[in-house]
């Protein structure tokens, strides 16, 4: 695979500092600009994110002196720099709409974590191992935005992170009707530590703006079809959730209910999770975890402290399935949120995109 030059949008950031990390030794993505708002625009990296660093592992020496540049004021430059940006900002939709179809129409594409364009009918919303197939939306999107190389492409939220990827080896055979998800979701999901956030200390809040709403149609998104001027979103199974925030770090966890077309024994679900693999283990991608779902037998398991980093919290963890006396089966699931719900489910995207040569 060739070498990528990448810029991160939003660099100073909870996602923003993960993206850091995670490209620091990637063997395709090499940053080199880091970007964010005009207040830390002029200043090092180090300068411009200090006591906000909230990584387990030391900033990375190459990317402390880098100066962090403008993502707007600087734009036409940093479109010319890179081949493709990582962008996590804390905007507002409209903004973040408009700087995102801004690079694009730079020829720049974007991979996004952020929800502005997560419903525009020609932007993927891809999770590499489960829809990989909708990376021929951006043919069409690109005949929308008049590009040759510009793009966006977006991560699903967080939240379903751990449940929409359950529950699609289980749909083709035995048809998924209705689900039930609550999940109890990490403070690093607001860009927060206990240090900036003391209020969670001792505490659950129980709602999280947006974020029912989203867990509930984005999977239908993820599910849909590629048609010719856009997604067709699925139109099952019916889904509905409860978000709550809870005083753990890192790591959403959902407790789900599911029923289905063809109720399946609880040894055919294990045996469909087991065996479950999808392009970014067919195609050997750098960031792509061994075995995607990993089920664990034991009662008290997963749980975010012991299992979140579990290949290198690109997996998924499930465990406790069980029957259930009003939904065919229950379960519980945990994905890391800033990992593969964010920064290193983008950057698998990525690879997926490099490999299928959109990126080139
Ligand atoms: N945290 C998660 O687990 C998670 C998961 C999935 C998706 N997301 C999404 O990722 C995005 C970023 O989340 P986060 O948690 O990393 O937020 P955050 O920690 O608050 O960081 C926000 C970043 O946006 C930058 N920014 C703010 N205003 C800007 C502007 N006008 N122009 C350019 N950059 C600007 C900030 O730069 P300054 O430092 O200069 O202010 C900072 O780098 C959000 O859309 C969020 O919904 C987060």
């Amino acid at each position: 695979m060739k070498d990528f030059k990448v810029g991160i949008i939003g660099a100073t950031g909870m996602v923003g500092q993960r993206f850091v990390s995670l490209l620091e030794n990637h063997p395709w993505f090499h940053p080199v600009v880091l970007a964010a708002s005009s207040r830390s625009a002029g200043k090092t990296y180090e300068e411009a994110v200090g006591p906000r660093w909230a990584m387990n592992t030391p900033m990375p020496e190459q990317m402390k002196k880098m100066v962090v540049m403008d993502a707007t004021a600087d734009m036409e430059k940093i479109a010319g720099m890179v081949d493709f940006v990582f962008c996590a900002v804390n905007m507002d939709k409209a903004q973040t709409r408009a700087l995102e179809e801004a690079y694009a129409k730079l020829e720049c594409p974007v991979i996004s974590n952020n929800s502005a364009h997560r419903a525009t009918p020609d932007v993927p919303m891809i999770i590499p191992e489960i829809n990989d197939d909708h990376a021929a939306l951006i043919d069409i999107q690109r005949r929308r935005l008049g590009t040759k190389r510009g793009f966006i492409a977006v991560k699903s939220n967080c939240s379903l992170q751990s449940y929409v990827p359950a529950l699609h080896p289980l749909m083709e055979e035995f048809g998924v009707t209705k689900v039930l998800a609550c999940t109890y979701q990490a403070i690093s999901g607001a860009g927060k530590t206990f240090a900036t956030w003391p209020e969670m200390d001792d505490n659950v809040i129980p709602f999280i703006s947006g974020e029912e709403e989203k867990s509930e149609q984005e999977p239908l998104k993820i599910w849909g079809t590629v048609g010719s001027e856009g997604v067709i979103p699925a139109t099952a199974p019916s889904i509905t959730t409860q978000c709550l925030r809870v005083n753990v770090s890192d790591g959403h966890t959902a407790a789900v209910f599911a029923s289905f077309e063809k109720k399946p024994t609880l040894e055919q679900i294990k045996e469909k999770w087991a065996a479950f693999e999808g392009a970014p283990q067919k195609l050997g991608l750098p960031s792509a975890p061994k075995q995607f779902l990993h089920y664990f037998e034991e009662n008290d398991r997963p749980q975010p402290k012991l299992d979140r980093m579990l290949e290198n919290g690109m997996a998924v963890s499930v465990g406790r399935l069980r029957e259930d006396t009003q939904y065919d089966v229950k379960f519980i699931c945990l994905s890391h949120n800033t990992l593969r719900g964010a920064a290193g489910g983008a950057v698998l995207m990525a690879e997926l995109l490099a490999a299928k040569g959109y990126l080139d």
